[in-house]
C-alpha cells in the first residue's frame, strides 16, 4: 500500500492529565509507525514560529503561551493516507463538537488545551516535522 507521513504532537494538558501513553495507543491501534519522536519544550518564541499561521487571530497568545507552558511530543508517522485518517482520528478543534471516540472528544478540556494537535495537509507535515527533526532523526 502506498503510505505516507504525517506530523503530530502531543500538548502540555496530555502530560499535565497522565494521558501521553493513552494517546500514542490510540494512534498505534490505528495502524500508524511512529517513524520519529521526541519529547521537546518549546519557548513561547519558537512556539510562535511553529503557529506562525495563526499570527494576528485572537487566539494566537493564548494558544502560544500554552503551547510553551509544558512539555509536548512531537512524532513523524506513517500510514495510507496519513494525514486525513490522523485528522479523522483526533476529531474536531472543539472537544465539545468533535465525534464520540476521536481523541480530542475523550482527552481534550476545551479548544485550547486540545490534548494533540495534527498536521492539516502533506505540505504543512513536512515544515512542521522540519520544525523539529533534522533528516537523521527521522526513520
Ligand atoms: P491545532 O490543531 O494545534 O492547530 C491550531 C490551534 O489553534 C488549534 O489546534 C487550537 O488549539 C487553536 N485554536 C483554533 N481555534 C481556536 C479558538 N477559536 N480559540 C482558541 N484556540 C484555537
Amino acid at each position: 500500500m502506498n503510505t505516507r507521513f504525517t506530523f503530530c504532537m502531543i500538548k502540555p494538558d496530555s502530560f499535565k492529565k497522565d494521558c501521553v501513553s493513552d494517546i500514542l495507543l490510540e494512534i498505534l491501534k490505528a495502524g500508524f509507525k511512529i517513524r520519529g519522536i521526541k519529547i521537546t519544550m518549546l519557548t513561547k518564541g519558537k512556539a510562535e514560529q511553529f503557529y506562525d499561521i495563526h499570527q494576528g487571530k485572537e487566539f494566537f497568545d493564548r494558544l502560544t503561551t500554552f503551547i510553551s507552558s509544558g512539555p509536548v511530543m512531537a512524532m513523524v508517522l506513517e500510514r495510507a493516507n496519513a494525514v486525513e485518517t490522523l485528522r479523522e482520528l483526533i476529531g474536531k478543534t472543539d472537544p465539545t463538537q468533535a465525534a464520540e471516540g476521536t481523541i480530542r472528544k475523550l482527552y481534550a478540556t476545551n479548544t485550547t488545551q486540545n490534548a494533540i494537535h495534527a498536521s492539516d495537509s502533506y505540505e504543512n507535515a513536512e515544515r512542521e516535522w522540519s520544525f523539529f527533526f533534522s533528516k537523521r532523526e527521522i526513520y
